[in-house]
């Protein structure tokens, strides 16, 4: 085979519904991706009988979604196959909320926009909006219908121009694609749980505890509040179903091909819809062997494979992200241009957290050295904050090598975040800590993790002002630092924990609820007040965004991390051809400073421009840091138009 054989069955399927022009773009697209998708389809299922029949089914799904793709979003299709890292620009500034928390519904958040451009927001992550169960649905993570959104937030229509208008206001739209279940209550979960056997073979169910017992004895409890082990047993049909969360989440059979055909069309979908960036939810899951941890499998790679050369046919204006928050070795291998061309960077938020706690920044600086690079086409989507738990995903490798002890050492930060350790300004909440293991992870907001909670309470202004630079210099880091900022909305207003889920049984128990709180519209009132705690660190955050935007050291850039000296002070380059930018963070709350020969070596004069605060500074035999400041330094031509 194949596509020799293939291309005159679809074009006989598809040629009275097409004109010939928009045909010849896709089969271009087609000939070109055909062997990426290709591959990876036989690496999963080249050993079925039927195999053929399975590639030909994905294709026409492919060439179906694509003819009855929108042609406003066909037109994005032919500029963003001209712009392919489009996502890499210096304008992208990405921000993240829930529909129902931050406006109320689709329409609703329409009259947000305003706030959403004043923030120079170009990129907007709407937490799951799909149907879910009533009651407990794991923040929207338990899909009932990937065609049809939560009617409290509206309906799919409205979703669609929420789409449109964000487009044309410049901003990208992106969306969870929740591919590794589904709730219990899809068609899919219903129609298995009535005895149909083609829809328990796109689940993981077996009729006795054999294997799961024998898969169980190499698997790590991901949820181990909700349940023990990763199956749930289900009387009405006597089965035992895979079930990596929640019990209601049901873990999608991807070694079923009719599952991958499935999801195909369900993704694009998404795309039809005019989603931008399709966020891969939990793909470290996605497949299963015997006898190992079931995380990060080569087929885990194959199926988003498949999926990247799905979308790159049939809706190339469409980048995926993908959500791995494990091991930063595993996480870098979901990124590639024919995987996932955007990644979470869970390491860079974990140890910006693990150095403002212990104020050292050697790990963060280790780490990133050995990983912050990747290819050219993909990007890093930094971030302090997600409406997930703090987990301490680094290595082990990079903490030893700083000098702790990584078992002790993660101990130490849930405890620092946790307030449990003397003399913490932080207020976190516990995660699933695991008691067999001793392993857990930590809630929060950033405000709150980062004292300004506590600070506030004991009135003490010394202690709020620290509080708001130590904010600041976390979103300094994730702006300048090269790939696209993820600002959680709320975190700009510096929006404290909510602890009112504690009364609420569907939130009840899952402490990830006390950071995401009803987006407090009275506290936006106070953003231009540079008195109050609030304004401070909302101008401070805008100014962030005006430097990256406006400076050129931030478009498509280089980064280099540099080593200034002072085990306090965390430092790196931004090149793009004459202009750089040389950022440097002091984490901790004394001044510190850096010798003016260090800064020499590296061709910096001895005045310099620091584009953050706005001033003009003198480094003759050093540089001085005030606590926590965050220095942007002008080094190259810069100002873009
Ligand atoms: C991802 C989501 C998380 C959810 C899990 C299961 O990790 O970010 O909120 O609980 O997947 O879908």
């Amino acid at each position: 085979m194949t596509l020799g054989r293939l291309r005159p069955r679809l074009e006989e399927r598809f040629a009275s519904r097409i004109d010939s022009v928009a045909w010849e773009s896709f089969t271009r697209r087609l000939d070109r991706h055909f062997a990426s998708l290709f591959e990876p389809l036989y690496g999963m299922y080249g050993g079925e009988y039927d195999f053929f029949y399975h590639v030909e089914t994905i294709v026409q799904t492919i060439a179906e979604m694509w003819v009855s793709r929108p042609q406003t979003l066909k037109g994005l299709d032919a500029l963003r196959e001209e712009d392919p890292t489009w996502f890499r620009s210096h304008r992208m500034v990405g921000a993240t909320c829930y529909v129902d928390l931050f406006a109320g519904g689709f329409a609703a958040l329409e009259d947000k926009l305003p706030y959403l451009k004043e923030l120079g927001v170009t990129y907007l992550h709407l937490m799951p909006v799909f149907r879910t169960p009533v009651g407990e649905d794991d923040g929207g993570y338990a899909v009932s219908d990937y065609r049809d959104v939560d009617p409290s937030l509206g309906t799919i229509q409205e979703l669609e121009h929420l789409a449109s208008l964000l487009r044309s206001h410049g901003i990208s739209l992106a969306l969870d694609f929740v591919l590794n279940h589904t709730s219990d209550e899809h068609p899919w979960a219903k129609e298995a749980l009535e005895g149909s056997e083609e829809r328990q073979a796109y689940y993981r169910m077996y009729p006795d505890r054999t294997l799961p017992d024998a898969y169980e004895a190499h698997l790590q409890d991901i949820f181990p509040d909700d349940h023990e082990g990763a199956f749930s047993f289900r009387p009405r049909i006597r089965r035992w179903v895979w079930t990596t969360f929640h019990t209601y989440q049901w873990d999608l059979n991807y070694s079923n091909p009719a599952v991958l055909r499935q999801m195909t069309e369900e993704m694009l979908f998404l795309a039809n819809l005019g989603v931008e960036v399709i966020r891969m939810d939990a793909v470290a899951f996605l497949w299963k062997e015997l006898g190992t941890n079931c995380q990060n499998l080569p087929h885990a790679h194959s199926v988003l494979r498949a999926l990247s050369a799905a979308a790159k046919i049939a809706a190339p204006t469409v980048a995926l992200k993908s959500e791995a928050i494990v091991h930063p070795d595993e996480v870098r291998k979901y990124i590639g241009a024919d995987e996932c061309q955007l990644s979470y960077n869970p390491q860079l938020m974990a140890l910006l957290w693990d150095a403002l706690a212990t104020r050292k920044t050697t790990s963060l600086r280790l780490a990133l050295e050995k990983r912050f690079d990747i290819d050219d086409d993909c990007a890093w989507v930094n971030y302090i904050r997600c409406h997930d738990d703090i987990g301490w995903a680094f290595s082990d490798e990079d903490v030893t090598a700083a000098g702790f002890d990584p078992r002790s050492h993660r101990r130490f930060l849930t405890h620092f975040y946790t307030g449990r350790h003397e003399g913490s300004f932080s207020r976190g909440l516990v995660f699933q800590e695991d008691p067999k293991t001793g392993d857990a992870r930590v809630s929060g907001m950033t405000a709150s993790l980062a004292g300004l909670e506590h600070a506030i309470e004991i009135e003490d202004p010394d202690e709020v002002e620290l509080a708001v630079r130590r904010i600041l210099l976390l979103h300094g880091v994730i702006i300048t630092i090269g790939g696209l900022p993820l600002i959680y909305l709320g975190d700009e207003i510096a929006m404290f924990n909510d602890y009112t889920y504690e009364s609420d049984t569907n939130k009840f128990g899952d402490s990830r609820w006390v950071h995401r709180p009803p987006f407090d519209w009275r506290r936006t009132q106070d953003r231009y007040n540079d008195e109050s705690p609030i304004g401070r660190v909302y101008q401070g955050i805008l100014r962030l965004v005006q430097v990256r935007t406006q400076d050129l050291a931030f478009d498509r850039a280089e980064t280099s991390l540099v080593n200034l000296g002072n085990e306090h002070v965390f430092s790196f380059f931004r090149n793009q051809g004459e202009h750089s930018a040389l950022v440097i963070g002091n984490f901790s709350e004394h001044p510190q400073s850096v010798e003016a020969k260090r800064l020499r070596s590296l061709g910096l004069r001895k005045t310099l421009v620091d584009m953050f605060a706005g001033d003009v500074i003198m480094a003759n035999r050093q540089l001085d840091l005030a606590p926590y400041q965050l220095m942007i330094l002008a080094t190259g031509r810069t100002q873009a138009v």
